[in-house]
């Protein structure tokens, strides 16, 4: 049978010759490295006979330009585990923040495209890496000529080579319309787990509230092990995430790399994607265009909503604070499928009708987190409620479909 999807947007089975995806912190970097560095010599250091600055006076070199052990030279990094990098933002007063250069694999996306402006805005150096499977060049037309910002097409199932401080890890199709035609989560994590162990950065790893399955546990604490089905529909992206997990925790106990777990909840705002099956855009979109709002099952599966700045918050907290995680990320605030249906009437069409249809397999009862370990480890907690977010994304999603009736949307 066809693919819905065209060739280019499936994902074929890759070859494993990923960068250094051994877990033993001994062979980091070294024998890995040769092959692909071809810009090593660019980044070496001084020759020998040139007298180097005072180190009194040296500014600190950048762990990006920091040049990579060679096969023939002994790593001059300090072992992965004594690498506690201090990216941590909180400097003493007085003393300025160094310039970070940070990847945002999935940059294009929804979240990733608001993640990329904070850190633009910040001051630091942005790479986004995207494949353009459900992220648009729109999401960051506005940094392009910007010199802090680069953006690379690439599929992170194959590996790449790039020197940086962090990686916050969000490449992945995320909606149900989408992850069962491109299963990236375990390749593409392991690919970025293996940069971040060779360069030294610190990752993180955006994984999602799927991993409690349909919950027997409620509200859900970061200690629940989940309700999830390993063979159905979902799973290759609830279990999918479970392994990037498995894997970004694999890597910070075997070959010391600094990992943060992101746990995140629903969330909803501008640039999300049209139509992909996500429940408050799929409303939203409806309820501008007159449609009737699709309500699966009996509608009192209940799922709690973030607004994606809050999100972003918390992203950066986690990333720049010393805990490792999992965190839950999300508001705690809970809706049954026709109470949100209620607060979109509310906000955008007190006429829009609802139409129920049968309900998708292993579609979780309920959802809500406990979110008091990120409240008290990383100080923070969402400050926007549904009421208030949902008319901030109106208008994004109104022009996105008036663009699209006139036939101007771009991909
Ligand atoms: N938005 C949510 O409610 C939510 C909830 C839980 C977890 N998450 C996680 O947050 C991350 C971002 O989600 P989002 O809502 O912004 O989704 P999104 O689909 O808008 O963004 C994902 C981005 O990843 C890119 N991408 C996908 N596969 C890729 C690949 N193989 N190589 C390179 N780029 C690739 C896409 O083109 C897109 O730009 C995802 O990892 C998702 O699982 C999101």
């Amino acid at each position: 049978m066809r693919s819905p999807l065209p060739n280019h947007l499936l994902t074929p089975p890759k070859r494993l010759n990923t960068p250094d995806l051994s877990l033993d912190p001994s062979t980091t970097s070294s024998e890995n490295v040769s092959s692909s560095l071809s810009s090593e010599s660019s980044l070496a250091p001084p020759s020998s006979s040139s007298s180097p600055p005072s180190p009194a006076l040296a500014p600190p070199t950048p762990i990006h330009l920091l040049p990579y052990p060679s096969p023939v030279t002994p790593s001059i990094l300090p072992p992965p585990t004594s690498r506690k990098t201090s990216f941590s933002g909180r400097v003493p007063a007085g003393i300025a923040r160094r310039r970070l250069r940070i990847v945002v694999t999935g940059g294009a996306g929804f979240v990733g495209s608001h993640l990329v402006d904070k850190l633009i805005s910040r001051g630091d150096e942005v790479i986004v890496i995207d494949n353009f499977f459900t992220g648009r060049k729109e999401n960051l037309v506005h940094l392009f000529g910007n010199p802090g910002f680069e953006l690379i097409r690439h599929d992170v199932v194959e590996p790449i080579l790039l020197e940086v401080d962090q990686i916050y890890h969000l490449a992945c199709p995320a909606s149900p319309v989408h992850y069962k035609y491109n299963p990236t989560n375990v390749m593409g994590t392991l690919n970025m787990l293996g940069l971040a162990k060779r360069v030294g950065a610190r990752f993180l790893l955006t994984s999602t509230s799927e991993v409690y399955g349909d919950p027997l546990e409620h509200p859900q604490k970061e200690t629940y092990w989940g309700n999830v089905n390993p063979i159905g529909e979902r799973s290759c992206y609830d279990e999918g995430k479970r392994t990037a997990e498995t894997l970004a925790m694999d890597y910070h106990r075997g070959a010391g790399v600094e990992v943060r777990i992101a746990r995140i909840f629903n969330t909803y705002g501008p640039r999300m994607c049209l139509d992909d099956g996500r429940v408050v855009g799929n409303f939203v979109a409806q309820a501008i265009r007159k449609q009737p709002l699709t309500v699966y099952g009996d509608g009192k599966q209940t799922r709690s909503f973030q607004y994606v700045s809050d999100l972003v918050d918390g992203l950066v907290a986690l990333m720049e604070g010393e805990h490792v995680g999992p965190f839950n990320l999300g508001n705690p605030g809970e809706f049954t499928m026709l109470e949100l249906a209620e607060v979109v009437k509310e906000t955008i069409d007190s006429s829009a009708t609802i139409e129920f249809r049968p309900n998708t397999a292993d579609d979780p009862h309920k959802r809500k987190p406990d979110i008091s370990k990120a409240k008290e480890l990383l100080n923070w907690e969402p400050k926007i409620s549904l009421r208030d977010g949902l008319p901030l994304m109106v208008n994004d999603f109104r022009n996105r479909i008036l663009n699209e009736d006139e036939g101007k949307g771009l991909k």
